[in-house]
């Protein structure tokens, strides 16, 4: 069966790709920013997921406020990048998985989550700069994608109690898929930061430490966060933190964190990072077979590596 191994929050600073694309990695302030994600793509490569599930918002490049789904699944063969401005990003067209992706979307929809099928999209950076971030910048990605966009720039965003149970929703769906994918589920944007008015530029980083500690060992407690919190303590687009806890519903209760990174600032905001990774079949609890289970168990031992020597 298909099963998600582990989840990777991550921002998704336009500013990042920007610097990315500009050949501006080894100034000062862009290399304590990409300094903090060598370990994670060092952690990825060992992973190596045959499809990544991205939970990301778009700004409007795909959708606009005339049309605006709450949680749009992306179930095209491929998904290239959007032009937002200045031209589409310099990254290769994402290869999509359509079968998983209508598995998922069957599985939820049955479940009463009432999300929208794309079946054409472009991605923007709130998709590719997490992919840059974590996958560095190949001439094609090593995995298959599929994005869900979620809606947190128009009111009413969806609850992060919502947000929490799609990704359990979505667990579910994948471990009903009958062939042997490893998945890794992405949840993008944040931490805290506010983009416009007189309060651009918030910071709150005691907030965002606890949201990650949170989201580390006791998620639940997040769930509980109206939208008038996260608006009040992280800023207005720190709602896009919302989006994490679809990745975090997706995963066991409990899980090991292998690492985290947090910097600020980046472009006005909060960079923040977290790798989570399942336990159960570290536990033998695995219905794979011992080979894979071994496979696996090599791979978690050289995160903790990982992990270990930051
Ligand atoms: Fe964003």
């Amino acid at each position: 069966m298909a099963t998600i191994i582990a989840g990777v929050g991550s921002s998704h600073v336009p500013a990042i790709g920007a610097a990315l694309d500009n050949g501006k990695t080894e100034e000062p302030y862009w290399k304590r920013v990409f300094s903090g994600f060598e370990k994670s793509k060092d952690w990825m490569a060992q992973t190596k997921p045959d499809v990544a599930i991205v939970v990301y918002n778009d700004h409007a490049s795909a959708f606009s406020v005339d049309m605006i789904p709450t949680f749009a699944l992306g179930c095209a063969a491929e998904f290239p990048p959007a032009d937002e401005g200045w031209g589409p990003r310099p990254v290769p067209v994402l290869k999509g998985h359509p079968e998983l992706a209508a598995h998922i979307a069957q599985s939820v929809i049955l479940d009463e989550f009432d999300l929208t099928v794309v079946n054409k999209m472009e991605v923007d950076h709130g998709l590719t700069v997490p992919m840059n971030l974590l996958f560095g910048t190949p001439k094609e990605w090593p995995c298959r994608v599929i994005p869900l966009a979620v809606n947190v720039v128009m009111y009413p965003p969806p609850t992060g109690h919502r947000c929490y149970m799609l990704g359990k929703a979505i667990r579910k769906a994948v471990e009903s898929y009958p062939e042997d994918l490893k998945i890794v589920i992405f949840g993008t944007g944040g931490l805290s930061h506010q983009i416009s008015g007189p309060r651009a530029g918030l910071i709150n980083s005691k907030w965002d430490k606890n949201f990650l500690d949170n989201l580390s060992k006791d998620p639940k407690k997040l769930t509980r966060i109206p939208h008038i919190d996260y608006m009040r303590e992280a800023g207005a687009e720190g709602i896009e933190m919302v989006m994490w806890l679809i990745m975090r519903g997706a995963l066991d209760d409990k899980v090991d964190e292998v690492y985290r990174f947090y910097t600020v600032p980046a472009s006005n905001t909060a960079v923040g990072h977290i790798i989570l990774e399942n336990r159960r079949k570290a536990a033998g609890k695995s219905k794979r077979a011992p080979a894979a289970r071994s496979k696996q168990a090599a791979a978690r031992k050289v995160a903790h590596r990982i992990a270990s020597k930051g």
